[in-house]
């Protein structure tokens, strides 16, 4: 059976792409701590590793020009490659191809995992930040495997500050993603989806999970659906509610970090 949802009524689609965001706990609580620290951003802002620029609708109203810039060995192997919204610039993944302080702000989301050197990464992000430009730094604290063999780290907010402060950023503003309740049902709903359901194809027809690699799916079982719909719902709507009645402060899917570039006064440029 085929998964393209070309054919689909745009609502239709439109439809399944808001249930399947709100089931996906992971996705609900980065782009909430996104909106949350998107008025910090401004003037023209380079994300950093950006993928297929979903998070581009939040920032714009802030800003003047938004860039994406992507490693191209590991992107080109990503769905994202084949996506009509692209980076504009890609680049060998270890000196941004940018002047030194160019951009007022830096937004890097999920990708510090990505790289087998982060502080070199991060040291790249501060050099193109102007002075008192605004760093944006989503990683994840847990998730399963993927983008394999290119993960490589786990992140909490004091190795994100460790990283910023080695590359003259301080700390403003760190927001987790989510608590104890929607680790344990983000870790229970990705094993219903794409271990049950194996609907990862269909995800990805709807424009999600486009850091995957596309190759090597395994067909769907569209009759598991039935149950397995409901119960990412439920699971889903329980572990909401849960992080707010009992939210658990030493867990999170993820944090997001906002550090402001500390001025070069007296240093000479370069
Ligand atoms: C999990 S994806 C996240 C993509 C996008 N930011 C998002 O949240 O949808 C990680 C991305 O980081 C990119 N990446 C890995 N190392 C990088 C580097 N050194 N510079 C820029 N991008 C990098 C990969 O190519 C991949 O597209």
């Amino acid at each position: 059976m085929s998964l393209s949802l070309g054919a689909w009524h745009p609502l239709a689609t439109r439809a399944a792409r808001r249930s399947s965001d709100w089931v996906d706990l992971q996705w609900s609580h980065i782009v909430a701590a996104l909106r949350r620290v998107a008025p910090r951003a401004r003037g023209r802002l380079l994300d950093v590793g950006c993928g297929d620029k979903p998070y581009e609708p939040i920032f714009l109203p802030h800003v003047t020009e938004y860039v994406g810039v992507e490693q191209e060995t590991t992107f080109t192997a990503t769905a994202a490659a084949h996506k009509a919204r692209r980076p504009d610039v890609l680049y060998d993944g270890a000196r941004l191809p940018f002047e030194d302080r160019t951009f007022d702000t830096v937004l890097s989301v999920q990708v510090l995992e990505h790289t087998p050197r982060p502080q070199a990464l991060v040291l790249e992000m501060s050099r193109v930040l102007k002075d008192e430009g605004v760093l944006i730094l989503s990683a994840p604290f847990t998730a399963r495997l993927h983008e394999q063999p290119h993960d490589y780290f786990r992140y909490t907010p004091h190795g994100l500050a460790a990283l910023t402060a080695a590359a003259d950023l301080e700390i403003v503003e760190v927001l987790a993603q989510g608590s104890l309740w929607s680790v344990l049902g983000h870790k229970l709903n990705s094993y219903l989806t794409l271990r049950v359901a194996r609907v990862a194809g269909l995800a990805q027809a709807l424009g999600k999970l486009s850091h995957e690699n596309v190759a090597g799916q395994v067909r769907p079982r569209l009759w598991t659906l039935p149950v397995v719909g409901p119960a990412v719902v439920a699971v889903a709507a329980g572990a909401r509610l849960l992080d707010r009645l009992a939210p658990e402060p030493e867990e999170a899917l993820g944090f997001v970090a906002v550090a402001r570039r500390v001025s070069r006064a007296g240093a000479p440029r370069g």
